[in-house]
């Protein structure tokens, strides 16, 4: 029995589609249920920020999740497998226009993502004042709040909309296979059968 940590929405619907086609069987949550069991495998509904730490502290053996997220929790999870979906890039957007000058002094850079913006500006010997905010990021530089934003551009509407455009790519991001470290010897069998099944379903062959 391997218990799996799915984020809730689009990639969990996704991930069971996958776990549909691979057994044929029906995988559906009910109504609110956040566990759904099944006779090989119990599946957890959580959000996306805390699939690695279900799965780091072993409440679940793998989970799926962004591989910004993984970036950006820094939790020692074994990454498996990239399953080609909820592609993304990271990136750094400013009002459209504006010049993308790091010698700036004071620097203020708004983002969800703090480790991953801080390791961006320390590898280039920038100091910026980083401003944590929990959404809707690009308000910012259109208020004044920041010089510049680090945030998710998936199709880059967002951006687009509000007149900021992308200044510098950070990384791509999608979303992982993840397992737990003990879990992969513990069960490594399992884990193994379940991943070359998936990698058969996300690549073919
Ligand atoms: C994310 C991200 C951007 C938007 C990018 O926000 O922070 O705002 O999606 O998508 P796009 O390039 O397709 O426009 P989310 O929807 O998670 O909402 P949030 O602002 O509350 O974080």
């Amino acid at each position: 029995m391997l218990t799996v940590a799915l984020p809730k929405g689009r990639i969990a619907q996704e991930t069971l589609d996958i776990f549909e086609e691979i057994f044929g069987d029906d995988f559906k949550f009910d109504d609110r249920k956040l566990i759904l069991q099944t006779p090989q495998f119990k599946f957890l509904l959580v959000r996306n920020q805390d699939v690695a730490t279900y799965v780091y502290r072993q409440a679940a053996d793998i989970g799926v999740v962004g591989l910004d997220t993984l970036e950006e929790q820094g939790l020692d999870v074994i990454r498996l497998l990239d399953l080609k979906k909820g592609v993304c890039n990271i990136a750094i957007g400013m009002k459209k226009g504006e010049k993308f000058d790091l010698s700036k002094p004071d620097l203020t850079v708004a983002t969800k993502m703090v480790n991953i913006t801080e390791r961006y500006f320390a590898e280039r010997a920038v100091s910026a004042d980083i401003i944590k905010l929990y959404g809707s990021i690009e308000l910012a530089p259109l208020v004044g709040l920041a010089d510049m934003i680090v945030d998710i551009v998936e199709t880059g509407e967002t951006m687009r909309q509000n007149g900021l455009e992308v200044v510098e790519q950070i990384m791509v991001s999608s979303t992982y296979l993840i397992a737990n470290k003990n879990s992969f010897l513990e069960k490594k069998n399992e884990i193994l059968d379940i991943y070359s099944k998936i990698e058969k379903v996300v690549y073919g062959s």
